[in-house]
Formats: structure tokens, sequence, C-alpha cells
């Protein structure tokens, strides 16, 4: 059997397990999703947003990229969110990272990566706003570490800098923002930033009427 007939296979597997556990699964789920949670993590295999936190198909909806970035010109991450928000309304918007990121790695050389350059400049950037810090760690993995942290906040900012969140956050109050970081080597997710409507001042360079 070939690999990905081996999916197909497990699929069908999956799909009777679910309806042995619960008849009506796939008929209330084909008819509406609700989740609480909008997701957006990294494309990295080893960081499955339902597996580690043990939720279901229906529970977080999930947009995910190299190195789990908010880059405020793309349009598909910007579409995920504003769906999320607006029509999903979503309570909790969370941004995860993880140690061990390649994204985060490649970006702190200064390898010529082609395309991805342009991607990981967003990681460089932030590298920049916290170079004397970032400098003055001498192990590389833990300066990569504390680089990822970095990053999930400044992600965690990007998204307050949006008018989607702005405007949600003066009309419903939410959603609350969060950011994580995920240990590949024991499967814990560190909080590592928090924001909301009614704590967090937005930098008003950014602030929208
Ligand atoms: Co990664």
């Amino acid at each position: 059997m070939k690999s990905y007939e081996k999916l197909l296979l497990e699929n069908k597997a999956w799909a009777a397990e679910q309806i042995g556990r619960d008849p009506e699964f796939f008929t209330r789920l084909s008819k509406l999703q609700s989740p609480e949670f909008l997701w957006i993590g990294c494309s990295d295999s080893r960081v499955p947003a339902n597996e580690i936190t043990n939720t279901a198909p229906g529970e977080i909806f999930v947009h995910r990229n190299i190195a789990n970035l908010v880059v405020n010109t793309d349009l598909n991450m910007l579409s995920v969110l504003q769906y999320a928000v607006e029509v999903l309304k979503v309570q909790h918007v969370i941004v995860c990272g993880h140690y061990g990121c390649g994204g985060i790695k490649a970006a702190m050389t200064n390898n010529d990566l082609g395309l991805i350059n342009k991607w990981l400049r967003n990681i460089k950037d932030t590298y920049r706003f916290h170079q004397a810090e970032l400098d003055h760690i001498e192990d590389m993995e833990l300066r990569a570490n504390r680089l990822t942290e970095l990053s999930v906040e400044e992600q965690v900012m990007n998204l307050a800098k949006t008018t989607i969140v702005q405007h949600a956050w003066k009309a419903e109050q939410r959603p609350v923002l969060h950011g994580w970081v995920y240990g590949l080597n024991d499967g814990i997710l560190h909080d590592v930033i928090k924001m909301d409507s009614k704590t967090t001042l937005i930098d008003p360079i950014y602030q929208y009427r």
C-alpha cells in the first residue's frame, strides 16, 4: 500500500469510529460551525492545533503559516481573521509559536534562501527591535527560544493593530488575543502574552477611529 493510500484508509476507520461514538457527529457539524477560537499557528507538522489542545473538529478555526506570522499585507491571514472575528464571532484569537521553529532559526542566519527571505524578513525585524537583549544570550538555542517568544508577542500586537480587531473591541469587547509558545520537547503550551479590549492600550500611532 502506498503511503497516501493509507491516509484514505485510515480516514474511513476514523469516520466510522466517530459515528460509533456519536451517530449525529457529522450531521451536526455539516450544518454549522461555531468555534470559540481562532488559531494562528506554525505550519510545522509537529504542532497540530486540535491534537495538542485535545479539541474536536468544529472547536477551532485554524490558520497556519511558516513561523505563525501576522503580516499586515497578508490577504490570506487577514481574510481568515475577518471571517473568524466578524462572522464566526470567535471569543479568542491564539497565536501559537513553538520552540525549535525552523523559520525562527533560519531568520537568525545570513543564508540566502530565496523567496522565503521575504517572509522571514518579518522575524529579522523583530530581532532588530530586541537586538540588545538577544545578542546578550550566548547560547544560540536559548537565543532562538527567546526570539520565538518575542516574535509571538509581536504577532499578537500586529493583530491589535488591525481594524478588524479594533472594531470588534469597540463594538463587542472581544476577542481576547493570546500569545502562546509550544514546547516540542514536552508538549506543553506556555502563556507569553494576553491582550484584551479592557486592559490593552494600543500605541496611538496604530489606533483607528
Ligand atoms: Co515553526
